[in-house]
This record gives structure tokens, C-alpha cells and sequence, in this order.
């Protein structure tokens, strides 16, 4: 598939530089098609019988497989979520954690993995990551940890900056339970769960799928309480709800999904390029330079994810209802006085330069 071949899948990109993948992905035409076939069937031939259960059953296996794979796992460590959220409650929940026990975090970690964080009932201890070197983060957050610390809780690359956190290295050094926000990472940079404990996706993001789709990589699915069990949890279960839990992490699936968005997601997740990651890396440099050339101030660091966070020479909600008059899609970051670019395999060099003519 040719660059060009990638990028006209995604009608949106004919008229808008559309760089905001980092909340909601461009959406494919193969995907939409997909989900108009699969409820226009549903309207004519009804949502019921073997045949109808049969299929949805696959296209759920079809959507675990291939998250499994784009994270380095197999599908029995990966549980079917409605999101990032919805798989940071699953993990939190589960791990019965209380009075008198730490979570680690940083201090650019989105209300999604957040929220979850404080109703755990631990005490949460921010470290202090955003404004320092990225070199510098795992000292950072391993001064953070203490023989109370139960948990470590942080994004792969933050919402916030585009920061890349070193998630592997802070298992190696701390042999705690890891929880990844995966939200920005998977369908952006390649993704290796490696060592860590539980890994989120968020598939309508940089996966381009539809809304209300993620996953939830579990490394050991019998060490964890299911705390939110559903249908789909239950291989057998009694009169009384005791229950024998299904095989793998699938005991954590959240229930019914919609059946038109997992075929849609099926279709998005075949869509991309082998050499999205190389491409979507390219992007995000060449932003880097052009904004830098254009005297702007830089937030990200060289060589992170594919988010590019800068410093708007007027006010940041300001320069995102401008770039919007010139059908340029970004997005300011509430309390810091930033914007933020989406840089995916599908960015070119125009959209770049539209951003830069809507910004200076
Ligand atoms: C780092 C991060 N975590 C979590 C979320 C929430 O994702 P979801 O809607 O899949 O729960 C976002 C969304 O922007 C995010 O950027």
C-alpha cells in the first residue's frame, strides 16, 4: 500500500488537515462500510439465532486476535473493553487495594487512568515527571515508590506531551504489579507488553475504529479478582451466581459490544500500512521542525510518540478555533496552555504546513 493509497481511505483528509487522532482517529471508508452491512443486515435479518451468534462470536475472537498481536501477546491475555477507562477500572478494581496502600503515577496521566486511581481508596503519590528531562522519569518515579507501593499506574506516552515513559524499565527495577494506559501508544509506536502486568487499548484512537472499543492485556488473568463480571465472564455459574470463570482473560470482557462497531473495528484494525509506525514517526519529527522553524516554542522532546505539544503564540483555545476556520483539526490541553498535533502514518507534509500557516 503506497502512502497515497493509505491516505485516501480516509475521506476526512480530502478537505481538513485532520491531526487530532490522539482523541478520536480519522475514520476509514472501509470501516464505515463495514458497519452499515453488518446493521443493515441486522435491520433485515434481525439479531438472533445460531448464525447471528455465531458470527458475532467470531468477530469478537477476529477483534482479540488482532489486538493481541499488535501488542506482542496472544488472545488469551486479552480482554474485549468498551475502552482505556472501562480496562483501568477492570485492573484497579480487581486488585483490592485499600488503606494503608501506595500507587505510583506521574503527573501527566489522563482522568481515565486517574479517576480509577483515587477511588481505589490507596493513596495515590504523583511523581513529578512532566517538565523534567524524559531521561530523567524513571529516577523520577522510582524515588516515588515505597514499601507501601502496590501498584505503579502510568501511561506508555502521555496525552499530555507525547512523552514515551520507560514502562519496562520500572517493572525490571521494581517487580511491582505495572499497569499501562495504553491510549496513546498502541496504533501510534510499536508496542511490546513485554514484563508488564495489564496494558490498555483504546481502539478508536490511533486504531481508527469506531467509538466504544478497546482492550485490556492481561498478563496473569488467574492472579486477578474479577471484580466487574459479566455474560461473557461465565463459563458455567450456579443459582446462586458462583460462577466458573472462562478460560484466559476473556473472564474479563465487558460484556455485550456493539456488533455493527466490531465489524467496523475488523476492518479499520486489516486497513493499516506495515510501515505505519516509520511513517507516523517521520510525521511527528517533520512537525517538530516546522513549528520549530516557524519560532514556536516545543513541549515534546525529539524522538517520543506521535503527539507534538507546543506553546501557541495566542491563546491556546483561541489558535484552536482559528485552525478550525482553516479546516486545520488540533486541540488545546485544558490548564497548561498548550496545543497539541496528532501525527499519524496518514499526516502529510501539507497538512503540516496548513497547521503551521493556521498557528503562527
Ligand atoms: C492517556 C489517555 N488515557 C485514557 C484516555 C481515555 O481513553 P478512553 O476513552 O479509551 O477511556 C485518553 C483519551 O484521550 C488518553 O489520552
Amino acid at each position: 500500500m503506497t502512502f497515497e493509497e493509505a491516505r485516501a481511505q480516509f475521506p476526512v483528509l480530502e478537505r481538513v488537515a485532520y491531526l487530532n487522532a490522539g482523541s478520536m482517529g480519522p475514520l476509514a471508508r472501509a470501516t464505515a462500510a463495514a458497519m452499515a452491512d453488518r446493521a443493515r443486515r441486522d435491520l433485515e435479518e434481525g439479531r438472533s439465532g445460531k448464525p447471528y451468534y455465531e458470527e458475532m462470536q467470531a468477530l469478537r475472537n477476529g477483534v482479540r486476535e488482532r489486538l493481541a498481536a499488535l501488542v506482542a501477546t496472544d488472545a488469551t491475555h486479552m480482554a474485549l473493553t468498551t475502552s482505556t477507562t472501562n480496562g483501568c477500572n477492570i485492573v484497579v478494581g480487581g486488585l483490592r487495594l485499600g488503606a494503608g496502600d501506595e500507587v505510583v503515577t506521574t503527573d501527566a496521566e489522563h482522568p481515565g487512568l486517574l479517576a480509577p486511581l483515587h477511588v481505589s481508596g490507596a493513596r495515590v503519590v504523583v511523581a513529578p515527571t512532566t517538565g523534567a528531562p524524559a531521561a530523567d522519569a524513571l529516577r523520577i518515579l522510582l524515588d516515588a515508590v515505597t514499601p507501601r507501593t502496590k501498584l505503579v499506574a502510568l501511561s506508555h506516552v502521555a496525552w499530555t506531551t507525547g512523552q514515551v515513559f520507560p514502562i519496562q524499565e520500572l517493572k525490571r527495577e521494581t517487580r511491582l504489579p505495572v499497569l499501562v494506559d495504553g491510549a496513546q501508544s498502541v496504533g501510534a509506536i510499536p508496542v511490546e507488553v513485554g514484563d508488564v502486568d495489564f496494558y490498555t487499548v483504546s481502539c478508536q484512537k490511533w486504531l481508527c475504529g469506531p467509538d466504544a472499543l478497546g482492550g485490556l492485556y492481561v498478563r496473569d488473568p488467574d492472579a486477578l479478582r474479577i471484580a466487574a463480571p459479566t455474560y461473557f465472564s461465565v463459563e458455567t455459574i450456579e443459582r446462586d451466581g458462583a460462577f466458573v470463570p472462562r478460560e484466559g482473560a476473556q473472564r474479563f470482557d465487558s460484556g455485550w459490544l456493539g456488533v455493527p462497531s466490531l465489524a467496523g473495528l475488523v476492518a479499520a484494525l486489516d486497513a493499516a500500512p506495515e510501515w505505519r509506525f516509520e511513517r507516523a514517526a517521520e510525521a511527528a519529527a517533520r512537525c517538530r521542525k516546522l513549528l520549530w522553524d516557524a519560532g514556536l516554542e516545543l513541549v515534546t522532546e525529539p524522538a517520543q510518540g506521535t503527539l507534538v505539544t507546543f506553546v501557541p503564540p495566542r491563546d491556546p483555545e483561541e489558535t484552536v478555533v482559528r485552525a478550525l476556520e482553516a479546516d486545520v483539526v488540533i486541540r488545546m490541553l485544558p490548564g497548561t496552555g498548550w496545543c497539541r498535533v496528532s501525527c499519524g502514518y496518514w499526516t502529510s507534509d501539507e497538512d503540516l504546513e496548513r497547521l503551521v500557516a493556521a498557528v503562527s
